[in-house]
């Protein structure tokens, strides 16, 4: 099982505009085209609670891919839960990887946001990074990785150009 962490940065590191949520407002086109076709290969995708508030209305839930969704506080989220295509878990990250992986899942996508980034990165389930870095510099927002104390290297698999602006998308291995 393979577990890639994608991400949508500016050049300064920020997953978010200053406190505004969701990268709708600022991700480039190319972006979003690269970030749907990781989910179309992904067949079990994990978010942190905050993450999922705001990417809830553009999911699409189907039988072919499990959400889970990591919060502190499951039974709250019990009503919308819907057995293989969306659930609710405060297991460690260590547990969730171990499940999908008995289950016979193949592609995992860690999507954020920094907390959870920081969780599954710390402990070491992350194999590979797709990062998009957008040309823009916000100078306030939230971190694509929560500041947790690690140390983790990559090491840099490809870069594409993806627009005129200057959008980049890097491919990196996290070889610990
Ligand atoms: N640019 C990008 O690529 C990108 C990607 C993803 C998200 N985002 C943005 O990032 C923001 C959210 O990021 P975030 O770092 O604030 O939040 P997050 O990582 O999405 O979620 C944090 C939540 O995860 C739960 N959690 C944290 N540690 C946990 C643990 N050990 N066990 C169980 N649950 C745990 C808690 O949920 P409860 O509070 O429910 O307990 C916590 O509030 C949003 O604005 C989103 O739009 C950007």
């Amino acid at each position: 099982m393979r577990t890639i962490l994608a991400a949508v940065v500016s050049v300064d590191g920020k997953i978010t505009r200053g406190s505004r949520s969701g990268t709708s407002e600022w991700a480039s086109v190319a972006d979003k085209k690269y970030f749907a076709r990781l989910i179309q290969e992904s067949d079990a995708i994990v978010m942190g609670s905050q993450t999922y508030a705001t990417a809830k209305k553009y999911m699409k839930l189907s039988p072919e891919r499990l959400r889970i969704i990591l919060t502190r506080n499951p039974q709250k989220y019990r009503k919308y839960e819907i057995p293989g295509q969306l659930e609710f878990s405060n297991d460690s990250p260590r547990a969730i990887i171990r499940r999908l992986s008995r289950q016979k899942y193949k592609r995992v996508l860690v999507a954020g946001g920094g907390e959870i980034n920081a969780l599954f990165l710390k402990a070491n389930l992350i194999q590979h990074i797709c990062l998009t870095v957008e040309p823009k510099i916000f100078g306030t927002g939230k971190n694509i990785v929560h500041p947790v104390k690690m140390i983790k290297n990559l090491k840099l698999i490809s870069v594409r150009r993806l627009n005129r602006q200057g959008t980049l998308l890097s491919r990196y291995d996290v070889i610990q």
